[in-house]
């Protein structure tokens, strides 16, 4: 399976992709994770676009578009994966379309913009993994300390309240507008989710979602 998952900034595209890529064996691929190990590992990539991602702005699309790509080639993509965070902009969409990989369904998570910010304001992450939690929504069995590997958790630099604001303005005017992209062109492959209500019941929406599009293809 070839999935993407949109929506928003904080709408729990993270957090469903992790279950979701735990119970098919499957990468996930999130630009965001790509991007923060670039920074956290101090390498070029994530000297150049560190403080543009703590201030909410969205990195290049020739830039994120050649990560991407050069991820995709790696050997655990080829039996499929998931895409969290990207495409983000039509732009990418397009390079994803010319570049011949040919997607399966595409979810789109859709949250309030009130809600997001409840959700980010109070989100921790295990940042080598990726991992996120919410002491109220979705809290680690320790607190403070990712389930996995008992390491500490963080917050994110841009989850800062004036931040989350530019990254939801962003989102509405470069990522939103993908929507009707591909619902013009991939009506068929696309799955509207709600994503409001608890962890696993959005879950289970997304996996009955699943199924029935396979049964009807
Ligand atoms: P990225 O890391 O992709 O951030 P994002 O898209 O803004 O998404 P988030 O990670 O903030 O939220 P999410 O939807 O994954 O929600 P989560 O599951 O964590 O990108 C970061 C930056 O990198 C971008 O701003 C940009 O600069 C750059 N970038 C990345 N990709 C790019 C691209 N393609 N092009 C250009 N630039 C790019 O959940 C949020 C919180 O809510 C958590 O605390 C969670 O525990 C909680 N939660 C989850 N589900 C629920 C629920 N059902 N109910 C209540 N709480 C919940």
């Amino acid at each position: 399976m070839r999935i993407i998952l949109f929506g928003p900034p904080g709408s729990g595209k993270g957090t469903q992709a992790q279950l979701l890529c735990n119970k098919f064996h499957m990468p996930k691929i999130s630009t965001g994770d790509i991007l923060r190990a670039h920074i956290a590992d101090g390498t070029p990539i994530g000297q150049k676009f560190e403080k543009m991602i703590a201030a909410g702005q969205l990195v290049p699309d020739e830039e994120i578009i050649a990560l991407l790509t050069e991820r995709l080639q790696a050997v655990d993509c080829q039996g499929g994966f998931l895409l969290d965070g990207f495409p983000r902009t039509v732009k990418q969409a397009e390079a994803l379309d010319k570049s011949g990989i040919l997607i399966d369904c595409i979810i789109y998570i859709t949250v309030s913009d009130e809600d997001i910010i409840t959700r980010l304001s109070g989100r921790w992450i295990h940042l080598a993994s990726g991992r996120v939690y919410h002491p109220e929504f979705n809290p680690p069995k320790v607190p403070n300390v990712d389930d996995v590997t008992g390491e500490p958790l963080v917050q994110r630099e841009d989850d800062k309240e004036a931040v989350i604001h530019r990254r939801l303005q962003i989102y509405h005017r470069e990522t939103e507008p993908l929507v009707n992209w591909y619902r013009e062109r991939w009506a068929d492959k696309l799955i509207d989710i709600a994503g409001l209500g608890s962890v696993q019941a959005i879950q289970n929406a997304i996996l009955k979602a699943l199924v029935n599009k396979e049964q009807a293809s």
